[in-house]
């Protein structure tokens, strides 16, 4: 694996202040990642569709200063300072500090605002962690303007990994595979690579509507759930049964077979939380109401022959998937069906989105 490429080189250019503006979209995945070695590597390659409403906007003012040991940032969500949020990005930026030194060269502000509400369950760090590592980009471009796009994106990626593994798959769209597969020219442990074939129409615009149905603190964190995998007892056939899927699923996408991305997405979804119940100590994200909208889902399928289908990421909201053509018909069941499982009636429309953008 060819790390050294992210390692500046070239003499930098003198800038004394910037100040950069990103805006990254979440994703969903499709085929999952749960298990992983370090430094953040994947145990198998995962797919997913990035979103367009779900995102964070983070602006990033770099301020010269005199380079020391220390990497010095002041973090600012919504507005306020958050002490509680900075072990995280410290920890991020101990991770990316060999790729990026000149970290060390600028008094970094962080001003961050999501899109979707604080604490809804939605996982912020994809979007959050990849906003920053688009601006870490953006300010390097400055330092080195003879970077490509190409570059930039790979080498973003390969940061927003470093924070968070699916994070990695939240600087392009409108789908993107992260881990090395036989099958995915150009895929990499290192970072996501946008998916290299052509996608059937029916899956263009693809919506996804996110029903808020625990809006609390997890029990169990995602980083403790990727480190039970080690002991857990059906580990390697789990890693091999993703990558078989990611096979599975990259011909349903080029094919536009909805009934297989049904069944393929759904029981990603299902093995994922069946990975935790089977982890030892054993846990469970889901509430009853995910259950119910589940169930839900299947009878709305069954009586109007619907290509809805439900996915899960590690919690207990629902995200649930259809084409655009059934958008009307979808939304309206959402409303005044979907809506009455959900914590105060909370849920967020959104669609397969393009990636980051510069503001
Ligand atoms: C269930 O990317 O949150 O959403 O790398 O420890 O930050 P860390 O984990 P994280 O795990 C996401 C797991 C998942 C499935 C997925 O997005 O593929």
């Amino acid at each position: 694996m060819n790390i050294a490429q992210f390692i500046p080189k070239t003499q930098s250019l003198k800038v004394e202040k910037a100040s950069f503006t990103w805006q990254t979209p979440s994703n969903i995945a499709l085929v999952k990642y749960w298990g992983k070695s370090n430094p953040q590597i994947p145990k198998n390659a995962s797919i997913s569709f990035t979103l367009n409403n779900c995102h964070t906007i983070t602006t990033i003012d770099f301020s010269k200063k005199e380079a020391n040991a220390a990497v010095d940032f002041d973090l600012f969500f919504e507005g306020k300072e958050k002490e509680e949020f900075k072990p995280k990005i410290a920890e991020f930026f101990k991770r990316v500090q060999e790729y990026c030194p000149y970290i060390f060269d600028y008094k970094m502000t962080i001003n961050s605002v999501n899109s979707f509400p604080h604490s809804s369950g939605i996982a912020s760090s994809a979007s959050g962690l990849s906003a920053i590592a688009m601006c870490l980009m953006s300010l390097e471009q400055e330092l080195n303007p003879n970077l490509i796009q190409e570059f930039i994106n790979k080498k973003a990626s390969f940061l927003a990994r470093l924070g968070s593994g699916s994070a990695s798959r939240s600087i392009e769209g409108p789908l993107v595979v992260w881990g090395t597969h036989a099958e995915v020219a150009g895929s990499s442990d290192l970072f996501g690579v946008q998916f290299p074939y052509k996608i059937h129409p029916f899956f263009e615009n693809y919506q996804d509507a996110i029903l808020l149905v625990d809006k609390g603190e997890k029990q169990v964190s995602s980083t403790i759930g990727h480190d039970l995998m080690h002991e857990h007892p059906f580990a390697e056939n789990r890693f091999k049964q993703a990558n078989e899927n990611v096979s599975k699923m990259s011909k349903i996408l080029q094919e536009g077979d909805s009934k297989a991305f049904i069944n393929l997405v759904e029981s990603e979804a299902l093995t994922l939380h069946a990975m935790m119940l089977t982890s030892n100590p054993y846990f469970i994200l889901m509430k009853p109401n995910t259950l119910e909208i589940i169930n839900k889902i299947w009878e709305f399928r069954a009586t109007q022959n619907s290509a809805i289908c439900f996915t899960l990421d590690a919690g207990a909201n629902v995200h649930v998937l259809y084409p655009q053509s059934e958008k009307d018909i979808v939304n309206h069941f959402i409303e005044n069906v979907l809506a009455g499982y959900c914590q105060k009636k909370q849920y967020i429309y959104d669609s397969v989105g393009f990636g980051a953008k510069k503001l």
